[in-house]
């Protein structure tokens, strides 16, 4: 008998990496900020509220939808509402908790981060579009220091999705990622050298997270308000929010149905 060929550590990942590629997606989380953006999907998916309190930790105001849609096993996770406050946890803190969370509790194939966002009309944006992000980074997150400079902006590519893209009319963007709603003249200068036609509070972070446990992610956004446009972007963003939503849920529901059946290798 010969003895076994040895394999370097790179190979053994590139095999696994391979072997998962081609296992049919069976189970994704679906992580989105704001209540409203995420009910109509609940209902859509009919999803059940989880009151199993253990999975998440006692007193965390985050919340868990899941069940079976089409033989797909679908968690949706919601950051709940501040405390005291009484508005949705929006933002990269909490979106970033949330997501390591439910990728530990339910150990997704796919994490899909959907959401309206801001777009730039310079890029071709318009309200009521509908993006797949196809690169993510951070725009205020300024370290002048070599090196810690580019870690800031965090600039990572999504999962790509060529045989979804072609199949479901979804535009295409870069998405860059900030804790804020309006934009700052620092802000305008990143969000322009990262080259985004779409600006969110949370994408990045999630892209993060998922990039750190190894999980495939993809970003779906729909254009609330248009950033340099002449509309105050909070009035605008509210304005058109349960609008929009329908739009997000209609795109949402696609893309579930087009990944159901499939393995990461052909989305
Ligand atoms: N979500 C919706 N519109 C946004 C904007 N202009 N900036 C950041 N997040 C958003």
């Amino acid at each position: 008998m010969s003895p076994p060929e040895e394999i370097s550590d790179e190979e053994a990942m590139a095999a696994v990496d391979e072997v998962i590629a081609l296992k049919p997606i069976s189970t994704v989380l679906i992580v989105i900020a704001m209540q409203t953006e995420a009910l109509p999907l609940v209902n859509k998916f009919q999803l059940e509220e989880d009151t199993d309190a253990c999975l998440f930790p006692q007193k965390v105001p985050w919340v868990r939808y899941h069940g079976t849609y089409k033989d797909l096993h679908i968690d949706l996770v919601w950051p709940g509402k501040d405390p005291v406050l009484g508005v949705d946890n929006v933002g990269t803190i909490s979106a970033s908790l949330v997501t390591y969370a439910s990728i530990q509790a339910f150990k997704p194939d796919l994490v899909i981060n959907a959401g309206t966002a801001g777009g730039f009309k310079a890029k071709g944006a318009c309200v009521g579009d509908v993006y797949v992000a196809s690169d993510v980074a951070f725009h205020d997150r300024r370290i002048p220091i070599p090196v810690f400079d580019i870690y800031g902006i965090g600039a990572r590519r999504t999962c790509p999705t060529p045989n979804l893209l072609k199949e479901l009319n979804l535009k295409v963007g870069k998405l860059s990622t900030g804790d804020s709603l309006d934009m700052s003249l620092q802000d305008e200068t990143s969000i322009l050298a990262n080259d985004a036609t779409i600006k969110d509070m949370e994408g990045a972070a999630v892209a993060y997270v998922a990039e750190l446990l190894s999980v495939p992610a993809i970003f779906i956004k729909a254009m609330t308000d248009i950033v340099d446009g002449e509309k105050p972007t909070a009035e605008e963003f509210l304005e058109n929010l349960v609008m929009v939503t329908a739009a997000l849920d209609q795109a949402v529901t696609q893309v579930i149905d087009f990944i159901t059946g499939k393995c990461l290798s052909s989305l």
